[in-house]
């Protein structure tokens, strides 16, 4: 399997591919993969001759230091891992820091449209503008066809469509469907870290994403958000950071329901200081 470390190296095999007339697909992760990345591998596979793994904890979206220290780096791990899936139709890029950002480690400011502003956003400052450096980044030295995100980080998914958009940067973005383990938790690179009490207390998130949607259909977002923070004032190994009821094109929070749009529920939870996100589409 190739690895490559310096975005030169893998333009320049990446532009031998394009003239063959190869298609290639782009995989952004921050390593630490898990089935969830391996289904976008999967689905990127069988759409484009090739596919570029990404693998890099970009330090401008972290907002909390720590998070980013102790963010796992398993990168022998995760090339075992691609090679099961194939060994010579995907291509690792796992990058320095300095290729990435040279000596200038910031990010880059967006305005997307105020899809940044909700929820992630109003928690984790900055985050969104990190994410859109990274992405936009990637897609420049990569300039793949199509890139493939999983729906679990719903409101980045919304945020690198705008990106696009903004930008007119040709590929087309594919977002994929939450993997969840069998007791429902999203996977998450970070589940790796939490202490088997939090991880066994973490299905309640899905299990109660999945009672508020059922209550949705009857009840208003604001009895359904008032229901939700009631169930996780019982729980003493989770507390509840945001749950959202929001239109799934602005994001913005619904006030009232209307039949022609489109909800989704997005929740945000600290297990111990692990903190998980989730969401569910309610219509
Ligand atoms: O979703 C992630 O893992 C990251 O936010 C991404 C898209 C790889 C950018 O660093």
């Amino acid at each position: 399997m190739k690895i490559f470390h310096n975005n030169t190296e893998l333009s320049h095999c990446l532009d031998g591919l394009k003239t063959k007339g190869k298609s290639i697909g782009l995989v952004p992760t921050m390593g630490a993969l898990h089935d969830g990345h391996l289904s976008l591998v999967d689905k990127g596979l069988s759409e484009n001759d090739y596919v570029v793994v990404s693998i890099f904890v970009n330090p401008t979206q972290f907002n909390n230091k720590e998070d980013l220290i102790k963010y796992p780096r398993t990168l022998d791990a995760d090339v075992s891992l691609l090679k099961t899936i194939s060994d010579s139709t995907i291509l690792v890029y796992a990058p320095t820091v300095k290729d990435i950002y040279d000596d200038n480690v910031q990010s880059q400011s967006f305005a997307f449209d105020g899809l940044e502003n909700e929820m992630e956003g109003a928690f984790r400052e900055g985050h969104f503008d990190g994410v859109g450096t990274i992405v936009k980044r990637l897609f420049e030295i990569v300039r793949p066809q199509r890139a493939y995100f999983g729906q679990k980080d719903f409101q980045q998914l919304q945020i690198i469509r705008k990106l696009v958009e903004l930008y007119h940067i040709p590929v087309k973005v594919i977002g994929c469907p939450i993997h969840r383990a069998v007791d429902g938790l999203a996977m998450s690179s970070r589940n790796t870290r939490l202490t088997p009490e939090h991880r066994k207390a973490a299905p309640f998130i899905y299990k109660t994403l999945k009672s508020a949607k059922i209550k949705f259909g009857t009840k208003s977002a604001k009895k359904v958000t008032e229901w939700v923070e009631k169930q996780f004032k019982k729980q003493p190994l989770l507390e509840l950071e945001y749950f959202t009821i929001a239109d799934t094109k602005t994001l913005k929070p619904v006030k009232r329901k209307s039949t022609k749009k489109t909800y989704r529920a997005f929740i945000a939870v600290y297990a111990g200081d692990i903190r998980l996100i989730d969401n569910i589409a309610l219509n």
